[in-house]
């Protein structure tokens, strides 16, 4: 069976973002799910003194080889200051030195939500247009605002999931394809 990696760009322990991502995969059928956690791959802000020096960081060793063990990949991104927070951008900044364009060619849904009304539509906006470079075969993207008026008591809306269920259909008949 074809696997999927499931992650948000979060390392908050009270991330909204890990939580749509717990929410939807329940969603994806036909595939096998490993959501994993950024908070678990915890790296140095990149440098290529520091790259050159000590190398590869072992988490992001880690990380490459759940990446490269994967068919497709499912992201939810926060938004900071209009683009994605910087662990996201960080790890991807990793990954791109490693040899591999960061998304290997696969398919990839992103998704992003805030507290506010857009939902960090900015976010995933820059996503859509440049991980594409970094390997993205982009399969959609969604953004949910106010994430706190659609999961309540840690369920997420049936109004929302039907919202995000084609795309998280089109994201498994991408990696069957
Ligand atoms: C440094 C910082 C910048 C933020 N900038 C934005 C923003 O530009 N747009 C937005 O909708 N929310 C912004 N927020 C609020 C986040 O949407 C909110 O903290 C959300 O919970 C982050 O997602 P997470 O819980 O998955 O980490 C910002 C939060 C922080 C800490």
């Amino acid at each position: 069976m074809k696997k999927i990696l499931a992650f948000s760009g979060s390392n908050s322990s009270e991330s909204i973002n890990q939580k749509l991502i717990n929410a939807v995969v329940e969603h994806l059928s036909g595939v096998e799910v490993e959501v994993l956690n950024l908070r678990d791959y915890p790296a140095p802000v990149y440098g290529i003194d520091l790259e050159k020096e000590d190398g590869f960081p072992e988490q992001m060793q880690a990380l490459l080889l759940k990446m490269d063990d994967a068919d497709g990949y499912l992201v939810s991104s926060p938004e900071h200051n209009g683009s994605m927070p910087a662990v996201l951008k960080n790890t991807v900044d990793w990954l791109s030195r490693m040899g591999k364009k960061t998304f290997q060619e696969k398919p990839t849904l992103f998704l992003s939500t805030s507290p506010g009304a857009r939902g960090g539509a900015s976010a995933l906006d820059h996503l859509l247009t440049i991980m594409p470079y970094r390997g993205a075969k982009i399969v959609g993207g969604y953004s949910l605002g106010s994430f706190h008026e659609h999961y309540l008591e840690g369920v997420l809306s049936e109004e929302k999931i039907k919202e995000i269920q084609p795309l998280l259909d089109k994201l498994v008949e991408a990696v069957n394809e």
